[in-house]
């Protein structure tokens, strides 16, 4: 078999890579390079996949005609995050006492019964109550306990992305299946359990970007651009 006839292996006449016109004869005359050395060859062999490739890229069509426009659904099913200042919160509202049923259901078997911690994080501070893992105050007490865990009383910011945590992700067998009813009632459940707001105290769009976390004033605001301002 000669080499041209090798390459002559599509029934249109054209390379195997559907490479068009470009390279063409550049890649016949290398192909039928084969009387040269075998390493000759696949030098050669490899300088046309690449042209081919960058044919092939050029020849890309605009659009496949694969897929479908996602619906207005879709796109709210998907764009549910919640920004500190509350930015996303959906329609909704519960309270502590409404959210003790949904935390021993879906929560308890993880996260321990009053929150404490089991196989997973504890979500409620530890004693003493509010104390923040930052600080002097903390690292000595840290010293004595090196297991002080970060929970929601201790370390979160903001209660608004404790609700945005909680809606996205738990619980992680099946993130999604909790109500906006009843997100907001099992993040009121684990505010209160941390002392953070009353039993009766109604969670929703309003309230919940008003709960004054205990390590909020713990944080900086990184308001960085980037670039030369980051040092
Ligand atoms: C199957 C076990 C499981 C269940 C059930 C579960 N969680 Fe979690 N949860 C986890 C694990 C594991 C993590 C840590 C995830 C990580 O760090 O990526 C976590 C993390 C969290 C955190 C963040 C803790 C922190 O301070 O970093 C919150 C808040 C939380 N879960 C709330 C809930 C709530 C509310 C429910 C019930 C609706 C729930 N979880 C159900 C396993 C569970």
């Amino acid at each position: 078999m000669t080499p041209v006839r090798g390459v002559r292996l599509q029934p249109d006449g054209r390379r195997a890579l559907g490479c068009g016109s470009g390279p063409t004869k550049a890649g016949r005359h290398g192909l039928a390079g084969g009387h040269g050395s075998a390493a000759g060859t696949a030098l050669v062999g490899g300088a046309l996949i690449a042209l081919c490739v960058a044919a092939v890229t050029a020849q890309a069509p605009e659009r496949f005609g694969i897929g479908a426009p996602a619906s207005p659904e879709q796109i709210a099913a998907l764009d549910i995050d919640v920004r500190p200042d509350g930015t996303g919160l959906p329609p909704g509202q519960g309270t502590a006492r409404d959210g003790a049923g949904v935390y021993a259901k879906q929560c308890a078997a993880c996260h321990g019964a009053k929150g404490e911690g089991g196989p997973a994080d504890p979500l409620v501070a530890a004693d003493p109550p509010g104390l923040a893992p930052f600080g002097p105050a903390y690292e000595q007490w840290r010293g004595a306990r090196p297991d002080v865990p970060f929970t929601i009383g201790n370390y979160w910011p903001f209660a608004t992305t404790v609700f945005d945590y909680v809606r996205r992700a738990m619980p992680p067998t099946a993130p999604g299946i909790l109500t906006a009813d009843e997100t907001y009632a099992v993040v009121a459940w684990l505010l209160a359990q941390n002392g953070i707001i009353g039993d009766e105290a109604v969670m929703n769009a309003q309230s919940l970007p008003k709960v004054a976390m205990p390590a909020r004033k713990m944080f900086v605001p990184d308001d960085r651009k980037g670039g030369r301002t980051v040092r």
